[in-house]
């Protein structure tokens, strides 16, 4: 068992499909509001991958039914979409994949609904910035426990915990590839990171204790305490010196780039 490294074009074909899940999830996000439904959310997150040419990945993925999952509040991931409508105060996890040309894309935000208390505020931003650590922590020769190490010591310095079942991955030609990348750990362990390797990075928070349970209905994952959890998740290429984020809504693709090479390097992160 190894991971792939892909090659330019392949990673091209990433860029495409997952610029376009990112900026689908953009809409979604923005289409948050009091009243809107989970089930409302995935319809139109099906309706934009399929008039661009791609389909959900996640739909049918071990029986999976929808082309999102929208975990609101003390759902961790994987909660089906449903005429449950969004009220003030909630925060809600989109988390979608698509598939283009044979290759996946994958990519999750937490967003609040309306105001929502400081914690939540919190949440979400110790989140985001445990995710945009991890990236950074991303590049050729690193290790990938590196990157959750790096999502584990800002997390706890933060207060709030990591979830430990759930797991980021390699990315390509499925949704699911070597390696798994848990987002806690100690750093200097597991595979070398390569140039080409594709990853989806991934961390889950907590508000409380780390631990979930998965309801009845075979997906929905809760905190077993009941709290809040939030989840960012991006779509990755490494780097000789870092990385490309894939899961960027204005995402230059490399035939872009020879247009506007100046615009094009401000959208890579070099970490
Ligand atoms: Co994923």
């Amino acid at each position: 068992m190894s991971i792939t490294l892909r090659s330019a074009a392949e990673i091209e074909k990433l860029a495409r499909v997952n610029a376009l899940v990112a900026g689908v999830l953009k809409e979604l996000a923005a289409a948050v509001r009091p009243g809107v439904t989970t089930k409302q959310l995935d319809e139109l997150a099906e309706q934009r991958l399929r008039e661009a040419g791609a389909e959900p990945a996640f739909k049918g993925y071990h029986g999976y039914p929808a082309t999102i999952c929208a975990s609101v509040n003390e759902e961790v991931v994987h909660g089906i979409p449903s005429n449950r409508a969004l009220i003030e105060g909630d925060i809600i996890s989109i988390d979608m994949g698509g598939k283009l040309d044979g290759f996946y894309g994958d990519s999750a935000v937490t967003v609040p609904v309306g105001r929502v208390t400081p914690e939540a505020g919190r949440l979400l931003q110790v989140t985001k910035t445990a995710l945009d650590r991890a990236v950074a922590a991303v590049r050729a020769g690193a290790r990938v426990s590196d990157i959750g190490a790096a999502v584990q010591s800002y997390v706890e310095a933060h207060g709030f915990s990591v979830v430990r079942e759930f797991v980021g991955h390699g990315i390509g030609t499925s949704l699911h590839e070597e390696p798994q990348i848990p987002n806690y750990g100690t750093a200097g362990r597991g595979p070398r990171l390569q140039e080409g390797m594709a990853l989806a990075i991934e961390p889950m928070v907590n508000a409380g204790k780390p631990a979930v349970k998965v309801l009845g209905d075979g997906w929905t994952a809760v905190t077993k305490d009941r709290a809040l959890s939030a989840h960012f998740e991006h779509t990755v290429v490494v780097t000789a010196d870092g990385c490309r984020v894939l899961t960027l809504p204005d995402q230059a693709t490399a035939a872009d780039e020879r247009d506007s090479e100046a615009g094009g390097r401000l959208r890579r992160a070099h970490v």
